[in-house]
């Protein structure tokens, strides 16, 4: 067992705690720069710390996040008045946490798939993000529906970086956001997704156990079963919450503390809407908490309002504040689409 095993289950169990999801902030400079491009700003260290100083000082932040996962230029940067942003998230109650990997590379001898890397080095990068204050971090596999793919080859070697890179975050005192995701670009049924998604948890969850993971000190970050964006026939809402809910049965261990889904896509409504009708249709079959981990379904309105100009800091956290509102409602299966309107910044 580790030395860290019940602060780690501490952590796991606030991570996912009730009403409250973790913001994805861990964009890596070259995606980051690229949203910032498409909205005309500029793509300089100096916008990337300005824009991730506006999220983390949004005020009330908190009340519906738990954490924030933030990337390796991020997590050395501080306020403009000279505040550690580390500081900054501990001060209002949030838990820092870091993006570990390295990012998808191509997979060799298999066209069109993915390997995530980064295992080189981490245990020293672990013990030295511990030492700053993080206490979580995050690792995203990518795993691509088309024409014969995926295959048995990029899932299992997928499945296996992720079990080795949970065994040592756990060794180091980080609590392993483990992320299968499963894309939906394609012109996938649902039906498809289930099956690749069904298929990648199962692998997933056998590497999680022979690298001797300890399953309540982590935290399932995976994609939901949904239809390919380009797929003619979307299926409904309550077909996603209900193929999703029906693999995650079939797949979680029940003592993992906490499901928190990446939104990879969906528009910001969708993805509060099918999160929400999880919990309030499913709660009480699943031994998980069931949450978000969202990016873009919480960032994107803010980061258009805000556009790199100072002057608009305060409406862009009003607009981040709200999506991370919506999405604590749908996380206690509280959201309706009237919030939207209501809550909706002036
Ligand atoms: O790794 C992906 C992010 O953490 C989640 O991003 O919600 O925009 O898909 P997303």
């Amino acid at each position: 067992m580790s030395n860290y095993a019940v602060e780690m289950k501490q952590t796991a169990q606030a991570m996912v705690a009730s009403g409250k999801g973790i913001l994805a902030m861990d964009e890596s400079n070259g995606t980051c720069n690229k949203r910032f491009e498409k909205l005309g700003i500029p793509a300089t260290e100096e916008r990337r710390r300005a824009y991730r100083e506006l999220i983390l000082t949004t005020p009330g932040l908190s009340e519906f996040i738990s954490g924030a996962i933030l990337y390796d230029e991020t997590i050395r940067q501080s306020t403009q008045a000279g505040v550690s942003f580390i500081k900054v998230m501990q001060d209002a109650g949030m838990i820092p946490g870091i993006k570990v990997d390295t990012g998808a590379k191509d997979l060799a001898g298999h066209p069109h798939e993915k390997v995530t890397e980064g295992l080189d080095g981490l245990r020293d990068r672990i013990a030295e993000y511990y030492k700053m204050g993080a206490r979580f971090a995050k690792w995203r596999a990518v795993i691509t529906i088309g024409e014969d793919i995926p295959s048995r080859a990029c899932i299992e070697a997928n499945a296996h970086a992720l079990a080795r890179y949970a065994a040592l975050c756990q060794e180091g005192g980080l609590v392993p956001i483990v992320e299968p995701e499963v894309l939906i670009d394609g012109n996938h049924t649902i039906e498809r997704c289930y099956e690749v998604t069904d298929e990648t948890l199962h692998a997933v969850f056998a590497q999680l156990y022979r690298q001797g993971v300890a399953y309540n000190q982590m935290i399932l970050k995976p994609s939901m079963v949904i239809s390919g964006l380009a797929c003619p026939i979307q299926a409904p809402a309550e077909q996603v919450a209900e193929m999703t809910i029906q693999c995650l049965l079939k797949n979680v261990r029940v003592n993992v503390p906490g499901v928190a889904f990446l939104s990879g896509g969906q528009s910001h409504q969708q993805a509060s809407e099918h999160l929400n009708i999880m919990n309030a249709k499913y709660r009480s079959h699943c031994p998980w908490q069931i949450t978000f981990s969202y990016a873009r379904a919480i960032q994107q309105p803010a980061l258009e309002t805000w556009r790199g100009n100072d002057a608009n800091v305060a409406q862009a956290q009003q607009q981040l504040l709200h999506r991370a509102k919506c999405n604590s409602a749908a996380s206690l299966g509280q959201y309706r689409a009237q919030m939207e309107q209501q809550l909706a910044p002036v």
